[in-house]
Protein backbone atom coordinates (compact mmCIF):
# COMPACT_ATOMS: atom_id res chain seq x y z
CA UNK A 1 0.00 0.00 0.00
CA UNK A 2 1.24 3.36 -0.70
CA UNK A 3 2.15 5.61 2.23
CA UNK A 4 1.01 9.44 1.65
CA UNK A 5 3.25 11.88 1.29
CA UNK A 6 3.24 14.07 4.16
CA UNK A 7 7.11 15.85 4.71
CA UNK A 8 8.68 17.26 2.22
CA UNK A 9 12.66 18.23 2.32
CA UNK A 10 14.71 20.80 0.55
CA UNK A 11 18.07 20.62 0.38
CA UNK A 12 20.72 21.23 -2.20
CA UNK A 13 23.20 18.17 -1.63
CA UNK A 14 22.34 15.25 -3.64
CA UNK A 15 24.18 12.88 -0.80
CA UNK A 16 21.90 14.35 1.58
CA UNK A 17 18.43 13.74 -0.23
CA UNK A 18 19.71 10.15 -0.75
CA UNK A 19 20.17 9.52 2.97
CA UNK A 20 16.92 11.07 3.45
CA UNK A 21 14.61 8.84 0.91
CA UNK A 22 16.06 5.67 2.51
CA UNK A 23 15.83 6.76 6.22
CA UNK A 24 12.08 7.08 6.28
CA UNK A 25 11.34 3.61 4.81
CA UNK A 26 9.83 2.09 7.77
CA UNK A 27 7.89 5.29 8.29
CA UNK A 28 4.07 5.86 8.68
CA UNK A 29 4.09 8.43 5.70
CA UNK A 30 5.64 9.26 2.75
CA UNK A 31 8.64 12.14 2.53
CA UNK A 32 9.37 14.10 -0.96
CA UNK A 33 12.49 14.97 -1.07
CA UNK A 34 14.26 17.09 -3.38
CA UNK A 35 17.76 19.45 -4.41
CA UNK A 36 15.28 21.33 -6.54
CA UNK A 37 13.01 24.65 -5.07
CA UNK A 38 10.63 24.12 -7.90
CA UNK A 39 9.86 21.05 -6.97
CA UNK A 40 9.75 21.58 -3.61
CA UNK A 41 7.11 24.30 -4.15
CA UNK A 42 4.99 21.90 -6.98
CA UNK A 43 5.41 19.37 -4.04
CA UNK A 44 3.44 21.83 -1.75
CA UNK A 45 0.66 22.08 -4.28
CA UNK A 46 0.17 18.34 -5.01
CA UNK A 47 0.22 16.68 -1.94
CA UNK A 48 -1.04 17.40 1.83
CA UNK A 49 2.47 18.48 3.50
CA UNK A 50 2.48 18.82 6.90
CA UNK A 51 6.13 19.13 7.64
CA UNK A 52 8.86 21.05 5.75
CA UNK A 53 12.11 20.39 6.49
CA UNK A 54 14.49 23.36 4.47
CA UNK A 55 18.03 23.57 4.50
CA UNK A 56 19.57 26.90 5.56
CA UNK A 57 21.96 27.67 2.75
CA UNK A 58 21.26 26.92 -0.43
CA UNK A 59 22.30 28.67 -3.49
CA UNK A 60 18.81 30.06 -4.77
CA UNK A 61 17.00 30.97 -2.11
CA UNK A 62 18.22 30.85 1.60
CA UNK A 63 15.78 28.67 4.08
CA UNK A 64 14.38 31.21 6.21
CA UNK A 65 13.43 32.80 2.72
CA UNK A 66 12.11 29.67 1.69
CA UNK A 67 9.98 28.54 5.38
CA UNK A 68 8.81 32.00 4.75
CA UNK A 69 6.97 31.58 1.62
CA UNK A 70 5.92 28.49 3.11
CA UNK A 71 4.25 29.96 6.01
CA UNK A 72 1.86 32.74 3.88
CA UNK A 73 0.74 29.96 1.76
CA UNK A 74 0.48 27.16 3.71
CA UNK A 75 0.37 28.74 7.57
CA UNK A 76 -0.76 25.49 9.15
CA UNK A 77 2.47 22.98 7.53
CA UNK A 78 5.61 22.97 10.79
CA UNK A 79 8.76 24.67 9.59
CA UNK A 80 11.85 22.95 10.15
CA UNK A 81 15.20 24.73 9.56
CA UNK A 82 18.45 22.18 8.74
CA UNK A 83 21.42 23.75 9.62
CA UNK A 84 24.96 23.50 9.95
CA UNK A 85 26.34 24.47 13.70
CA UNK A 86 27.76 27.75 12.16
CA UNK A 87 24.17 28.64 11.30
CA UNK A 88 22.85 27.98 14.71
CA UNK A 89 22.59 31.90 15.73
CA UNK A 90 20.37 32.69 12.64
CA UNK A 91 17.97 29.13 13.37
CA UNK A 92 17.67 30.64 16.64
CA UNK A 93 16.30 33.75 15.61
CA UNK A 94 14.02 31.98 13.40
CA UNK A 95 12.53 30.04 15.93
CA UNK A 96 12.14 33.21 18.73
CA UNK A 97 10.43 35.28 15.61
CA UNK A 98 7.74 32.44 14.66
CA UNK A 99 8.89 31.15 11.10
CA UNK A 100 10.74 28.09 12.37
CA UNK A 101 9.02 25.82 14.75
CA UNK A 102 12.79 23.74 15.48
CA UNK A 103 15.57 23.19 14.12
CA UNK A 104 18.06 20.19 13.09
CA UNK A 105 21.47 20.57 12.92
CA UNK A 106 23.82 18.77 10.96
CA UNK A 107 24.80 16.09 10.72
CA UNK A 108 21.70 14.33 12.16
CA UNK A 109 21.55 12.00 14.34
CA UNK A 110 18.84 8.92 12.51
CA UNK A 111 17.14 8.51 15.79
CA UNK A 112 16.70 11.92 16.79
CA UNK A 113 15.69 12.92 13.22
CA UNK A 114 12.69 10.78 13.25
CA UNK A 115 11.30 11.25 16.49
CA UNK A 116 11.81 15.30 15.67
CA UNK A 117 9.76 14.38 12.57
CA UNK A 118 7.45 12.02 14.45
CA UNK A 119 6.71 14.80 16.92
CA UNK A 120 5.95 17.62 14.01
CA UNK A 121 3.15 15.82 12.37
CA UNK A 122 1.80 14.82 15.58
CA UNK A 123 1.89 18.86 16.62
CA UNK A 124 0.14 19.72 13.29
CA UNK A 125 -2.31 16.87 13.81
CA UNK A 126 -3.27 18.15 16.94
CA UNK A 127 -3.36 21.62 15.87
CA UNK A 128 -5.45 20.88 12.66
CA UNK A 129 -8.26 19.13 15.16
CA UNK A 130 -8.72 22.24 17.55
CA UNK A 131 -9.23 24.20 14.67
CA UNK A 132 -11.78 21.86 13.46
CA UNK A 133 -13.83 21.86 16.58
CA UNK A 134 -13.50 25.62 16.63
CA UNK A 135 -14.43 26.12 13.31
CA UNK A 136 -17.22 23.88 14.19
CA UNK A 137 -18.32 25.46 17.69
CA UNK A 138 -18.28 28.50 15.86
CA UNK A 139 -20.38 27.68 12.61
CA UNK A 140 -23.29 25.95 15.58
CA UNK A 141 -23.11 29.07 17.33
CA UNK A 142 -23.83 31.04 14.21
CA UNK A 143 -26.63 28.69 13.48
CA UNK A 144 -27.81 28.85 16.86
CA UNK A 145 -27.92 32.68 16.96
CA UNK A 146 -29.42 32.52 13.46
CA UNK A 147 -32.08 30.10 14.88
CA UNK A 148 -32.77 32.50 18.41
CA UNK A 149 -33.37 35.46 16.08
CA UNK A 150 -36.08 33.44 13.81
CA UNK A 151 -37.74 32.56 17.15
CA UNK A 152 -37.89 36.08 18.63
CA UNK A 153 -39.17 37.81 15.31
CA UNK A 154 -41.84 35.05 15.10
CA UNK A 155 -43.00 35.35 18.90
CA UNK A 156 -42.97 39.18 18.25
CA UNK A 157 -45.08 38.69 15.27
CA UNK A 158 -47.32 36.31 16.04
CA UNK A 159 -47.70 37.50 19.69
CA UNK A 160 -49.00 41.06 18.10
CA UNK A 161 -51.47 38.92 15.56
CA UNK A 162 -52.81 37.43 18.49
CA UNK A 163 -54.30 40.61 20.30
CA UNK A 164 -56.11 42.17 17.70
CA UNK A 165 -58.86 39.28 17.27
CA UNK A 166 -58.42 38.95 20.99
CA UNK A 167 -59.49 42.31 21.69
CA UNK A 168 -62.92 42.05 19.63
CA UNK A 169 -63.72 38.79 21.29
CA UNK A 170 -63.40 40.46 24.51
CA UNK A 171 -65.47 43.52 23.42
CA UNK A 172 -68.13 40.93 21.98
CA UNK A 173 -68.17 39.40 25.45
CA UNK A 174 -68.43 42.66 27.27
CA UNK A 175 -71.36 43.78 25.36
CA UNK A 176 -73.62 40.60 25.57
CA UNK A 177 -72.50 40.88 29.45
CA UNK A 178 -73.96 44.09 29.18
CA UNK A 179 -76.70 43.01 27.89
CA UNK A 180 -76.16 45.83 25.24
CA UNK A 181 -77.46 43.61 22.50
CA UNK A 182 -80.46 41.59 24.64
CA UNK A 183 -81.59 40.07 27.84
CA UNK A 184 -79.31 37.10 29.08
CA UNK A 185 -80.01 34.71 32.30
CA UNK A 186 -77.58 34.41 35.37
CA UNK A 187 -76.77 31.47 34.11
CA UNK A 188 -75.45 32.82 30.47
CA UNK A 189 -74.02 35.86 32.44
CA UNK A 190 -71.72 33.73 35.05
CA UNK A 191 -70.57 31.59 31.98
CA UNK A 192 -69.48 34.38 29.89
CA UNK A 193 -67.73 36.08 32.94
CA UNK A 194 -64.96 32.73 32.57
CA UNK A 195 -64.51 33.02 29.79
CA UNK A 196 -63.67 36.92 30.01
CA UNK A 197 -61.50 36.29 32.62
CA UNK A 198 -59.56 33.86 30.49
CA UNK A 199 -59.64 36.50 27.63
CA UNK A 200 -58.05 38.69 30.14
CA UNK A 201 -55.65 36.10 31.15
CA UNK A 202 -54.77 35.50 27.57
CA UNK A 203 -54.18 39.29 26.70
CA UNK A 204 -51.96 39.75 30.05
CA UNK A 205 -49.75 36.85 28.80
CA UNK A 206 -49.09 38.49 25.16
CA UNK A 207 -48.48 41.37 26.33
CA UNK A 208 -45.87 39.53 28.47
CA UNK A 209 -44.42 37.96 26.04
CA UNK A 210 -44.18 40.81 23.82
CA UNK A 211 -42.93 43.09 26.26
CA UNK A 212 -40.11 40.75 27.22
CA UNK A 213 -39.00 39.64 23.53
CA UNK A 214 -38.74 43.56 22.82
CA UNK A 215 -36.48 44.03 25.78
CA UNK A 216 -34.69 41.14 24.84
CA UNK A 217 -33.57 42.75 21.60
CA UNK A 218 -33.31 46.00 23.05
CA UNK A 219 -36.12 47.45 21.06
CA UNK A 220 -38.61 48.53 24.03
CA UNK A 221 -38.23 52.34 24.28
CA UNK A 222 -37.63 53.56 27.95
CA UNK A 223 -39.14 56.92 29.06
CA UNK A 224 -37.56 58.43 31.82
CA UNK A 225 -38.82 61.23 34.02
CA UNK A 226 -37.77 62.15 37.28
CA UNK A 227 -40.02 61.27 39.92
CA UNK A 228 -40.54 60.27 43.71
CA UNK A 229 -40.96 56.29 43.75
CA UNK A 230 -42.71 56.92 47.19
CA UNK A 231 -45.93 57.80 45.31
CA UNK A 232 -45.42 55.50 42.64
CA UNK A 233 -45.69 52.53 45.32
CA UNK A 234 -48.17 54.05 47.34
CA UNK A 235 -50.53 54.11 43.98
CA UNK A 236 -49.63 50.50 43.12
CA UNK A 237 -50.61 49.37 46.79
CA UNK A 238 -53.74 50.96 46.09
CA UNK A 239 -54.79 49.00 43.30
CA UNK A 240 -53.91 45.49 44.92
CA UNK A 241 -55.39 46.51 48.58
CA UNK A 242 -58.66 45.03 48.19
CA UNK A 243 -57.04 41.50 46.82
CA UNK A 244 -54.79 41.67 50.16
CA UNK A 245 -57.82 42.45 52.80
CA UNK A 246 -59.92 39.93 51.26
CA UNK A 247 -57.20 37.39 51.87
CA UNK A 248 -57.20 38.47 55.11
CA UNK A 249 -53.06 40.29 54.58
CA UNK A 250 -51.43 43.18 56.48
CA UNK A 251 -50.01 45.98 54.05
CA UNK A 252 -47.51 47.99 55.87
CA UNK A 253 -45.34 50.85 53.93
CA UNK A 254 -41.86 51.55 55.78
CA UNK A 255 -41.17 54.51 53.64
CA UNK A 256 -38.46 56.72 53.62
CA UNK A 257 -39.76 60.29 53.29
CA UNK A 258 -36.78 62.06 52.43
CA UNK A 259 -36.33 59.68 49.50
CA UNK A 260 -34.50 61.38 46.52
CA UNK A 261 -36.33 61.97 43.43
CA UNK A 262 -34.80 59.39 40.87
CA UNK A 263 -34.82 59.13 37.20
CA UNK A 264 -37.65 56.42 36.18
CA UNK A 265 -40.15 55.28 33.67
CA UNK A 266 -43.38 55.26 35.79
CA UNK A 267 -45.15 53.20 33.70
CA UNK A 268 -42.24 50.21 34.07
CA UNK A 269 -41.84 51.01 37.84
CA UNK A 270 -45.31 50.16 38.44
CA UNK A 271 -45.14 47.38 36.48
CA UNK A 272 -42.25 45.53 38.64
CA UNK A 273 -44.22 46.70 41.69
CA UNK A 274 -47.18 45.40 40.61
CA UNK A 275 -45.30 41.94 39.79
CA UNK A 276 -44.00 42.18 43.51
CA UNK A 277 -47.02 43.08 45.26
CA UNK A 278 -48.80 39.96 43.14
CA UNK A 279 -46.47 37.46 44.12
CA UNK A 280 -46.50 38.12 47.58
CA UNK A 281 -50.09 37.98 48.11
CA UNK A 282 -50.41 35.03 45.74
CA UNK A 283 -47.33 33.62 47.80
CA UNK A 284 -48.30 34.19 51.11
CA UNK A 285 -51.42 32.83 53.28
CA UNK A 286 -51.01 34.15 56.84
CA UNK A 287 -49.46 37.83 57.69
CA UNK A 288 -48.86 40.44 55.25
CA UNK A 289 -46.25 42.16 53.52
CA UNK A 290 -44.45 45.33 54.05
CA UNK A 291 -43.25 47.25 51.57
CA UNK A 292 -40.26 49.40 52.17
CA UNK A 293 -37.73 52.44 50.42
CA UNK A 294 -34.15 53.36 52.03
CA UNK A 295 -32.20 56.56 50.77
CA UNK A 296 -28.94 54.95 50.01
CA UNK A 297 -26.99 57.90 49.19
CA UNK A 298 -24.15 57.34 49.84
CA UNK A 299 -24.00 54.33 47.51
CA UNK A 300 -25.69 57.08 45.33
CA UNK A 301 -28.74 54.94 44.66
CA UNK A 302 -32.39 54.01 46.74
CA UNK A 303 -33.61 50.60 47.57
CA UNK A 304 -36.75 49.40 47.31
CA UNK A 305 -37.90 45.97 48.92
CA UNK A 306 -41.07 43.95 49.35
CA UNK A 307 -41.12 41.14 52.18
CA UNK A 308 -43.68 38.70 52.52
CA UNK A 309 -44.51 36.52 55.30
CA UNK A 310 -45.09 33.64 52.71
CA UNK A 311 -44.32 30.30 51.56
CA UNK A 312 -40.99 31.36 50.54
CA UNK A 313 -38.74 29.66 47.82
CA UNK A 314 -36.40 26.66 48.01
CA UNK A 315 -33.01 26.99 47.89
CA UNK A 316 -32.87 24.77 45.11
CA UNK A 317 -34.96 27.29 43.14
CA UNK A 318 -33.88 30.92 43.96
CA UNK A 319 -31.39 30.65 40.90
CA UNK A 320 -34.13 29.97 38.47
CA UNK A 321 -36.83 32.56 39.59
CA UNK A 322 -35.78 35.47 37.66
CA UNK A 323 -35.83 33.21 34.97
CA UNK A 324 -38.67 33.17 32.32
CA UNK A 325 -41.06 30.52 32.30
CA UNK A 326 -39.91 29.47 35.49
CA UNK A 327 -42.49 28.71 38.41
CA UNK A 328 -40.60 27.05 41.72
CA UNK A 329 -42.26 23.93 42.79
CA UNK A 330 -43.52 24.48 46.99
CA UNK A 331 -44.73 22.30 49.25
CA UNK A 332 -47.75 24.71 49.81
CA UNK A 333 -49.78 24.53 46.24
CA UNK A 334 -50.41 27.56 44.30
CA UNK A 335 -54.19 27.48 43.12
CA UNK A 336 -53.74 30.72 41.27
CA UNK A 337 -51.85 30.09 38.32
CA UNK A 338 -49.33 32.60 36.42
CA UNK A 339 -47.14 32.23 33.30
CA UNK A 340 -43.69 32.43 35.10
CA UNK A 341 -42.60 35.58 33.23
CA UNK A 342 -43.30 38.79 35.65
CA UNK A 343 -39.92 38.18 37.46
CA UNK A 344 -38.33 38.09 34.22
CA UNK A 345 -39.79 41.14 33.03
CA UNK A 346 -38.88 43.02 36.50
CA UNK A 347 -35.27 41.75 36.07
CA UNK A 348 -35.20 43.21 32.43
CA UNK A 349 -36.75 46.39 33.45
CA UNK A 350 -34.72 47.27 36.54
CA UNK A 351 -31.22 46.22 34.23
CA UNK A 352 -32.68 49.01 32.17
CA UNK A 353 -32.36 51.10 34.65
CA UNK A 354 -29.14 50.59 35.30
CA UNK A 355 -30.11 49.34 38.64
CA UNK A 356 -30.09 45.40 40.27
CA UNK A 357 -33.16 43.01 41.70
CA UNK A 358 -32.39 39.68 43.54
CA UNK A 359 -34.07 37.52 46.48
CA UNK A 360 -33.58 36.60 49.68
CA UNK A 361 -35.36 33.91 51.31
CA UNK A 362 -36.33 30.93 53.30
CA UNK A 363 -39.03 28.28 52.54
CA UNK A 364 -41.88 28.21 54.94
CA UNK A 365 -40.98 32.20 56.30
CA UNK A 366 -40.72 34.25 53.67
CA UNK A 367 -39.59 36.33 50.97
CA UNK A 368 -37.74 39.70 50.21
CA UNK A 369 -37.14 41.01 46.54
CA UNK A 370 -35.11 44.05 46.82
CA UNK A 371 -34.17 46.21 44.06
CA UNK A 372 -31.91 49.00 43.71
CA UNK A 373 -31.82 52.65 41.08
CA UNK A 374 -29.20 54.84 40.66
CA UNK A 375 -29.79 58.37 41.96
CA UNK A 376 -28.21 59.78 38.79
CA UNK A 377 -28.96 59.63 35.54
CA UNK A 378 -26.29 56.63 34.44
CA UNK A 379 -28.20 54.72 32.70
CA UNK A 380 -28.55 53.79 28.96
CA UNK A 381 -26.27 56.07 27.92
CA UNK A 382 -23.23 53.37 28.17
CA UNK A 383 -25.54 50.77 26.52
N1 LIG B 1 -43.02 36.25 46.97
C1 LIG B 1 -42.81 34.99 46.55
N2 LIG B 1 -42.87 33.96 47.41
C2 LIG B 1 -42.65 32.69 47.01
N3 LIG B 1 -42.35 32.34 45.75
C3 LIG B 1 -42.25 33.33 44.83
C4 LIG B 1 -42.49 34.70 45.18
N4 LIG B 1 -42.31 35.45 44.07
C5 LIG B 1 -42.02 34.59 43.09
N5 LIG B 1 -41.98 33.32 43.51
C6 LIG B 1 -41.64 32.12 42.72
O1 LIG B 1 -41.02 32.53 41.51
C7 LIG B 1 -41.80 32.09 40.40
C8 LIG B 1 -41.68 33.08 39.27
O2 LIG B 1 -42.35 34.29 39.58
P1 LIG B 1 -42.90 35.17 38.39
O3 LIG B 1 -43.50 36.41 38.92
O4 LIG B 1 -41.82 35.30 37.39
O5 LIG B 1 -44.00 34.24 37.72
P2 LIG B 1 -45.49 33.93 38.18
O6 LIG B 1 -45.93 34.87 39.22
O7 LIG B 1 -45.58 32.48 38.47
O8 LIG B 1 -46.27 34.21 36.82
P3 LIG B 1 -46.58 35.64 36.17
O9 LIG B 1 -45.88 36.68 36.99
O10 LIG B 1 -46.02 35.52 34.79
O11 LIG B 1 -48.04 35.75 36.20
C9 LIG B 1 -43.19 31.89 40.93
O12 LIG B 1 -43.93 31.00 40.15
C10 LIG B 1 -42.90 31.35 42.33
O13 LIG B 1 -42.58 29.99 42.26
MG1 LIG C 1 -45.64 36.95 39.03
Amino acid sequence: MSKEIQVLFLDDEESIIDGIQRLFIREPYDVFATTKVAEARAALTKYKIKVVVSDYRMPDISGIHFLREVKEQYPDTVKILFTGYTDFSAAEEAINVGEVYRFISKPWKTTELLSTIRQCIEHYDLLLRAKTKEEELELSNKKLKAMYEVQKEFTSTVSHELRTPLASIKTAIDLVVRKMVGEITPEQSEVLGRAKKNVDRLKRLIDDILDLTKMESGKLQMNFMVNNINNVIKETVESQKDVATSRGLYLKFELDENLPPVPIDTDRITQVMNNLLNNAIKFTKKGGITIATVNKTEGNHILVSVKDTGRGIAASGMSRVFEKFQQIESAEKNEEGGTGLGLAICRQIIERHGGKIWVESKEGEGTIFSFILPIQERRETKI
